[in-house]
């Protein structure tokens, strides 16, 4: 059950770090966890913290990427090796020619001892109504395998096969569209 003792809160990249780090990249230093994109004004990072002890348990970051589909986009090329991708139609439509609406969500964390509660979710909703609230159309990711249901709970769908992301396994690209009147 949902503690309500439980508030999720936009905060600066920093405060993500020691979650993040934790749960997805445990042999790499502080220093080096800051990731490409997301020290902007509009980046959005967001945490789920208990109220009276202040710790951090749930975390997830959102900013402005164009998914790899797009010729421009900066991680287009780790995808090359997937081959041809069929993209579908309402992708397309919501990516744009430039992908410039669509933005990434990274560093979907959850304390150990506190998953399946809804704090990961409650994290989600945050990033989802701040990247809404700035003008994005899409939604996506590189999901871990073992995170795929969460984001398909999450209205996510994948696309293309699975692909190894070194040191991380494997990963599936995955998408949704943003904004209720186009789901
Ligand atoms: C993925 C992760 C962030 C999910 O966080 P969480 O706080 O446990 O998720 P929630 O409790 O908010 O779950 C939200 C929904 O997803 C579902 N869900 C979450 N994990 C699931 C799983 N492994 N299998 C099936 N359903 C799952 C929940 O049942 C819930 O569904 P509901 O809305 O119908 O009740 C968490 O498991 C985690 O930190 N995993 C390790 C790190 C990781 O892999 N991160 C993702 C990197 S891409």
């Amino acid at each position: 059950l949902l503690d309500v003792a439980v508030m999720v809160e936009r905060v600066p990249p920093q405060v993500t770090f020691p979650l993040r780090q934790r749960v997805l990249r445990p042999g790499q230093s502080l220093d080096r966890i800051l990731l490409p994109g997301e020290d902007s004004d509009i980046s959005g990072n967001f945490v789920a913290r208990d109220n009276e002890t202040g710790e951090v348990l749930s975390t997830g970051s959102v900013w402005p990427e164009p998914p790899p589909w797009v010729p421009s986009s900066p991680t287009h090329s780790e995808h090359a090796h997937h081959g041809p991708v069929e993209v579908p139609e309402l992708a397309l439509e919501l990516t744009g020619p430039a992908g410039e609406t669509c933005w990434r969500l990274r560093g979907m964390a959850t304390a150990e001892d506190r998953r399946g509660e809804g704090l990961g979710k409650m994290v989600l909703d945050a990033i989802v109504a701040h990247a809404e609230q700035n003008g994005a159309t899409l939604l996506w990711c590189n999901g871990r395998v073992r995170a795929i249901p969460f984001y398909e709970r999450g209205g996510f769908r994948g696309l293309g096969e699975l692909f190894e992301e070194e040191a991380f396994g494997p990963h599936l690209l995955m998408w949704r569209p943003l904004r209720e009147e186009m789901t």
